[in-house]
């Protein structure tokens, strides 16, 4: 019998309506906040990657799904941000509308040893804002960010900011990193070694505990690298932030592992998740349509895992019962075909119904139906067909009667309507 892949997962019909809640949620959360969807390929040629995630990135060393195709390499997309950005340029989008506010859903693929919330095939639910220097473009990103989270019933979670500067501040910080870090060298993981020479900024983001607790030990302060102008953009970002009362902790260890990243960077985590306890993150990318070709543009984004919201989020709980289902019960040939005439008719009227096809007795159907959540039973045998009536079962009063066959659909929309009074 043959097994999925490792790190890939079946999203089976019962797990499917917690993605579909999570999903619907935040599109009616990134639709108020006035952003629109964008849906691009699945695989792109995979230098994109090496250009914006940057060659020496953990992505692009160790984790890219790569397709060779004759000549052509291309790799299952490790993440939305590059893509975006490629569309952006490619349809002209920076010469026409300039500004654009885009979300995105979808899966993403990355080679990872799959773990807890560590995934090979995973899904994003992100945004980028596309036009604009603006430190209320982060300020709105954040608080969108925050938004979602509430309107996802998560709560104990925490946004941890921070600046990396311009390309020039990210160029002197590391160089001062490597000044403090250079004479202890010795005491640095095997990959902190190589990071040094390569990209020292990557080793504020190293788990092993003696890197850590070096880490922990230097002096970071914002002042010694920030131009001014970076300076000011954070300051600004704060402030937005304060005014929105949104709750962050600024952490000047704080980097990414993508090297696009300029200006503010931001990480949202929960304890809940474990050692992959980032439940999603973001930041500026104000030189990456420039890496590709086009103008320097001021860009900002961040994504979710949808997986890990899953993980921590309450919406889970809430499971298909709550939709109306009319379960159709016949108990004879005869009956099946007006069974099927009014599962039409039910549909027709946008109510959500079924019928039992596995020719179950009386008391199977009625247990599925209680297994499926109906809020009705419709039952037809010899009787109600002599009669011309059927017998409708309230779920949720567990009150039977009888009714008249062509006075059905009335009653049923009678009785939702109550409900929801
Ligand atoms: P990222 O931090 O690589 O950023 O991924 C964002 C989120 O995706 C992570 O915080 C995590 O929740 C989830 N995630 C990442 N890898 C996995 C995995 N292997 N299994 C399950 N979940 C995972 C980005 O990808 C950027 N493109 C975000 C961004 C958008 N920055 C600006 N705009």
């Amino acid at each position: 019998m043959f097994k999925k892949i490792p790190g890939t997962k079946d999203i089976l019909p019962e797990e499917s309506y917690s993605w579909q809640n999570l999903e619907n949620i935040g599109r009616k959360i990134f639709s108020c906040y006035n952003y629109q969807e964008i849906r691009l390929p699945l695989i792109e040629e995979a230098s994109l990657f090496d250009r914006t995630l940057g060659i020496s990135s953990e992505i692009v060393q160790k984790q890219m799904f790569l397709v060779r195709h004759g000549k052509n390499l291309f790799a299952l997309r490790p993440e939305g941000t590059a893509p975006i950005v490629r569309a952006y340029l490619e349809n002209n989008l920076d010469k026409t509308v300039k500004f654009i506010k885009l979300y995105y859903l979808g899966p993403m693929f990355r080679l990872e040893r799959p773990q807890k919330g560590r995934l090979r095939q995973f899904h994003h639910l992100g945004c980028e804002v596309i036009g604009s220097t603006d430190p209320y473009v982060d300020v709105e990103i954040i608080s969108l960010a925050d938004n979602l989270l509430k309107n996802f019933s998560i709560n104990g979670y925490e946004i941890k900011i921070n600046s990396l500067g311009c390309k020039q501040d990210k160029e002197r910080w590391a160089e001062i990193l490597r000044r403090q870090l250079t004479p202890h060298a010795n005491r640095l993981c095997a990959d902190c070694k190589v990071r040094i020479k390569k990209n020292v900024l990557r080793i504020l983001d190293c788990k092993k505990p003696g890197c850590r607790e070096m880490v922990r030990g230097l002096d970071l302060k914002k002042e010694s690298y920030l131009c001014p102008d970076c300076l000011m953009h954070f300051g600004k970002v704060k402030e937005g932030l304060d005014l929105l009362k949104i709750n962050y902790k600024v952490t000047p260890h704080l980097v990414r592992g993508l090297d696009y990243y300029t200006r503010t960077v931001f990480e949202i985590t929960h304890t809940d998740l474990g050692s992959q306890d980032a439940l999603g993150a973001g930041g500026r990318y104000d030189n990456l349509a420039q890496e590709l070709g086009g103008p320097q543009i001021g860009a900002m984004g961040f994504a979710f895992g949808m997986e890990r919201l899953l993980l921590v989020s309450r919406c889970k709980d809430i499971n298909a019962s709550s939709k109306n289902l009319v379960y159709v019960i016949p108990l004879e040939e005869e009956a099946k075909k007006q069974a099927l005439r009014l599962l039409d008719n039910l549909r027709k009227q946008e109510i959500t119904a079924d019928m039992d096809y596995e020719n179950k007795s009386l008391k199977g159907a009625m247990r599925k139906a209680n297994d499926l959540g109906a809020k009705f039973v419709v039952i037809i045998g010899e009787d109600e067909l002599k009669k011309d009536v059927v017998t409708l079962k309230d779920m949720v009063l567990g009150q039977q009667r009888q009714v008249k066959r062509q006075d059905l659909i009335l009653n049923i929309k009678k009785q939702i309507s109550n409900r929801l009074i």
